[in-house]
């Protein structure tokens, strides 16, 4: 039978402004990415079943800092703010790659980034243009496509069909991909055991060195 993992404890660390500054450097991390509004804090909430846990907000840009959760005191999830904000300035735009990027490319704890993509909008540039540069830079990712129950099944799945379309024009080999609703509650046991498999190799890792 297949051993269902499930999050005993899931708590709030702290906001850092910047990579540096992040605490638990050592524990395997998971970072949570996508544009502004795709529901990042929500699955968040969904994968560790507490309600509040990431503040969701219906208003775009809520997150801002890099916020940190520790899981069953031993790996960490990385709640961070959205991209592709249309009411942010160019410069405010800057300012918010470069401190994601110092913290993808720097974080050394960093086992998987989970870019979230809305199912129910047509593939959107911007999407595309940073999971291309997640592997221009050799960052491991998968991909979570949020708000599947925003429209009939036929249209989600044409919607992810078109998405994998475009991106087969850059990829030879397709990334790992989930499906998931913050309000049917799908999608969550799929991530869960993939990240405890992932865990399970960094503890494996970390014995043999
Ligand atoms: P920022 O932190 O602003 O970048 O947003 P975010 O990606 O963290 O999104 P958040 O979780 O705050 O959700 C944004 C809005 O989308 C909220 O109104 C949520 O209730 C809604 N939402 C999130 N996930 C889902 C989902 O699976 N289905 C539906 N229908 N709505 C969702
Ligand atoms: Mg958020």
């Amino acid at each position: 039978m297949k051993i269902k993992y499930n999050i005993i404890s899931a708590d709030y660390v702290g906001s850092f402004p910047n990579w540096g500054k992040c605490q638990l450097p050592d524990n395997p991390e998971y970072a949570f990415i996508g544009r502004s509004n795709v529901g990042k804090s929500s699955f968040i909430n969904l994968l560790t079943e507490r309600n509040n846990l990431a503040l969701t907000s219906s208003k775009p840009g809520k997150t801002r800092m890099l916020n940190l959760f520790l899981i069953d005191g031993k790996w960490n999830i990385m709640d961070l703010p959205g991209y592709g904000y249309a009411k942010v300035s160019k410069a405010e735009k800057s300012k918010w790659e470069i401190f994601i990027s110092a913290y993808i490319l720097n974080r050394p704890n960093l086992l998987n980034v989970f870019v979230l993509i809305d199912a129910s909008i047509p593939f959107q540039a911007n999407d595309i243009d940073f999971i291309n540069e997640l592997g221009e830079n050799g960052i491991a990712f998968s991909i979570i496509f949020t708000k599947t129950d925003k429209l009939s099944k036929n249209k989600i799945q044409s919607n992810i069909s078109g998405f994998i379309r475009e991106l087969k024009n850059y990829w030879t080999e397709l990334p790992l991909y989930f499906m998931a609703s913050a309000i049917d509650k799908t999608g969550r046991q799929e991530v869960l055991d993939y990240i405890f498999s992932l865990n399970k190799q960094f503890i494996d890792f970390k014995k043999q060195i």
